[in-house]
């Protein structure tokens, strides 16, 4: 087994933490053809690895020795700090590359520790799970130091498809949650289908054929209404909120008659019901956002209705 002491700077890229996304990470480098040290707190999840070139460090403060860009992947920043910890001095002209989910305080605040021990760091987000990892299709998210990132952008470029988002160290954890709330928003309109079409037979593959052709259209939407919202106009062009709020009652009726639960169009009329409440009844979809994005739901985007 190749195994590493410190003061061999001889690897790429180090991988500490080999879980489902770390072992997936590790793989991708590999893969591409960039050498790496591994580590990971449990014995025995490296082998695959090994059995691809990888280096096997004794101990974290070996693997961030061996590179110059250090991938921690670990269960959260709680753990990131603790396997980088004090007794870890090798840190300085290091970047540090964290893909745990946080918060962006705390990515923030990572950011500035590392920065303290003279080493750069990228906040990542791994938005595709780990069965697309190294493929073109897996989208993964960094924010930090542009030096930082275009230094080892090319290494990155490994993992999939990659999004600098810029160099507050934040807006990964941002973006991430936020795309979290955007995928499981259309889950969950998605799940609510196909048991609403379940329980008239039809089974769930031949809905979600036509349900991804649908999404499309969506997809167009959300640039569309990203439009309006920064313009602050909103045209019927998609229907004005009413005419969506009585749709939404038909869904709301028709699981009912079908025995299924309404839960997931009930949360949605009741965004639109708020909207007409507050004057929105005629305008385009996208103004919604007045309910949605502040807490007494109002949106101080200069409302112009659909002039
Ligand atoms: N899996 C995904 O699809 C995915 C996607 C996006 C983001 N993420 C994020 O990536 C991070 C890792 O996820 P994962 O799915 O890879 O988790 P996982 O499979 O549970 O792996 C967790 C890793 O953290 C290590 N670890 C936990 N506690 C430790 C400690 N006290 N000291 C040292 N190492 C420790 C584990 O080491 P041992 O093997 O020794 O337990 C293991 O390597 C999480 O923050 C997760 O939210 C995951």
């Amino acid at each position: 087994m190749n195994q590493r002491r410190p003061g061999n700077r001889t690897t790429a890229v180090s991988v500490l933490g080999l879980g489902a996304l770390g072992a997936a990470v590790a793989r991708a480098f590999l893969d591409h053809g960039h050498p790496a040290t591994v580590w990971n707190r449990t014995a025995g999840k490296s082998d695959d690895l090994l059995a691809r070139g990888a280096v096997l460090a004794a101990a974290p403060e070996d693997a961030v020795v061996a590179s110059p860009l250090v991938v921690v992947c670990v269960s959260d920043y709680g753990v990131v700090r603790s396997i980088l910890g004090d007794s870890n001095p090798a840190l300085g002209e290091r970047v540090v590359v964290n893909l745990a989910s946080g918060t962006p305080e705390s990515a923030r605040q990572m950011a500035d520790e590392l920065q303290q021990r003279d080493a750069g760091y990228l906040d990542g987000a791994a938005m595709s799970g780990t069965r697309l990892v190294g493929d073109p299709g897996a989208l993964f998210l960094f924010s930090g130091p542009d030096t930082a990132f275009k230094q080892h952008q090319a290494i990155l470029e490994s993992l999939g498809s990659v999004v600098h988002l810029g160099s507050d160290a934040g807006l990964a954890s941002l973006y991430d949650t936020a795309l979290f709330g955007t995928a499981w928003g259309a889950l969950a309109g998605f799940l609510h289908g196909v048991a609403l079409v379940g329980a008239e037979g039809v089974d769930p593959p031949t809905f979600a054929a036509v349900a991804v052709r649908h999404l499309r259209f969506v997809t167009q939407l959300m640039t569309e209404h990203a439009r309006q919202i920064e313009t602050g106009r909103f045209p019927a062009d998609d229907g004005t909120i009413a005419v969506h709020a009585a749709a939404m009652q038909h869904l709301i009726r028709t699981s009912r008659t079908l025995k299924i639960s309404a839960d997931v169009p009930e949360l949605i009329h009741t965004l639109l019901s708020r909207s007409i409440a507050s004057g929105r009844g005629d305008a385009g979809i996208a103004s919604v956002i007045d309910v949605i994005a502040t807490p007494t739901g109002r949106w101080d985007s200069n409302f112009r209705g659909d002039e």
